[in-house]
């Protein structure tokens, strides 16, 4: 097998489809909703990369703290010859888990951002030129074309991304990972945990505002394909804890009374001074929330492990 494979499931029409979709249903409904996967062209996959190693934004680091105490303990435990990133952006952290792995046979990091993709295989294949990478852009919300590599498998869901889909989408998607894993394979998830108020806020409402370039760069990536002419500079960034749902949104707040225009769409969407645009939430879990959204997938939680901090949480799941 070649070392790098780079295989799109996607097509840029589906991609160019989907867009138009959710920012047709998203921006005509109350309150206007847009998902976070459009965050992330090339602009916004390097934002992402910023903002982890922004000081209030703790995740990264309590995550890769996990990592390197227990990648050995995940690779007893799961003895995977393959390696599933979803949602794998930069692949920085998982080096730490290919390091601890001897028995990997494939890597295959799964992400919507070909930018992300590219420069992760780029550069781990720069540091391990054996290494067999067969990269997908793809949804991880659609159903997978995995590459017919060996067993056991160990799919990881790393970063927190998980919390950025709201509870019905997260049942979903759990199930459908379960259903493409077989007894001895597994999933490591990675979880931001609930803590106080301030120190979430912060870490999504930074000093330097990397955060509010990220969210804003949702506009112009509807901008650029979708020809619309929304004004950054007429959009603030909003980062509020929502404690009954325990997660954090993301908004865009519209600084004045504006229509703006969606040429590709024929669309005019107003907004009022003061109206919210959700872009994000990023839910925040306790033990037993995961163990239960796990066990309700057919998955049970045989490990849990966090950072010294109790910030951050690693879950290992085996499909039994
Ligand atoms: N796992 C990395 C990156 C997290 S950022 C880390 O822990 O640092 C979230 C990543 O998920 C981005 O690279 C983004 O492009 C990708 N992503 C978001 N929604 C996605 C979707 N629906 N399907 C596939 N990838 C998605
Ligand atoms: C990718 N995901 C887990 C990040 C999060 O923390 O929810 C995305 C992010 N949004 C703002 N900052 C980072």
């Amino acid at each position: 097998m070649s070392p790098f494979l780079l295989t799109r499931t996607l097509p840029l029409d589906a991609t160019d489809a989907a867009l138009r979709a959710d920012v047709l249903s998203g921006l005509t409904r109350h309150p206007k909703t847009l998902p976070p996967k459009w965050f992330y062209d090339a602009h916004g996959s390097d934002l992402f990369e910023e903002i982890t190693r922004l000081a209030e934004y703790y995740p990264t680091r309590a995550e890769r703290e996990i990592l390197i105490a227990h990648s050995a303990d995940i690779a007893a435990a799961s003895g995977a010859r393959t390696l599933i990133e979803l949602g794998s952006g930069s692949s920085e952290k998982t080096r730490h888990l290919l390091d601890a792995l001897p028995g990997l046979h494939t890597y295959v990091p799964v992400d919507v951002s070909e930018s992300a993709l590219k420069g992760a295989a780029e550069a781990l294949l720069a540091e391990r030129p054996g290494l067999s990478v067969h990269a997908l852009i793809a949804d991880f919300t659609h159903a997978l074309d995995l590459p017919d590599s060996p067993g056991p498998r160990l799919v990881a869901f790393l970063g927190g991304t998980l919390g950025n889909l709201l509870p019905q989408e997260r049942a979903e998607f759990l199930k459908s990972v379960r259903a493409r894993l077989v007894p001895g394979d597994s999933l490591l998830l990675g979880t931001d945990l609930v803590k106080d108020e301030a120190t979430l806020v912060a870490a999504y409402d930074d000093a330097a505002g990397v955060t509010a370039a990220f969210n804003k760069n949702v506009l112009t990536v509807v901008d650029r394909e979708l020809g619309a002419d929304f004004q950054l500079d007429d959009f603030d960034h909003v980062a509020v804890w929502d404690p009954e749902h325990e997660w954090i949104e993301m908004r865009l707040r519209s600084r004045r009374a504006q229509t703006v225009k969606i040429r590709e769409l024929d669309l005019e969407v107003s907004f009022e001074e003061g109206e919210e645009l959700r872009t994000e939430v990023s839910a925040k879990f306790r033990k037993e929330g995961v163990r239960d959204e796990l066990a309700a997938a057919g998955l049970r939680l045989a490990q849990w492990w966090t950072d010294s901090a109790g910030r951050f949480a690693l879950s290992l799941a085996t499909a039994d």
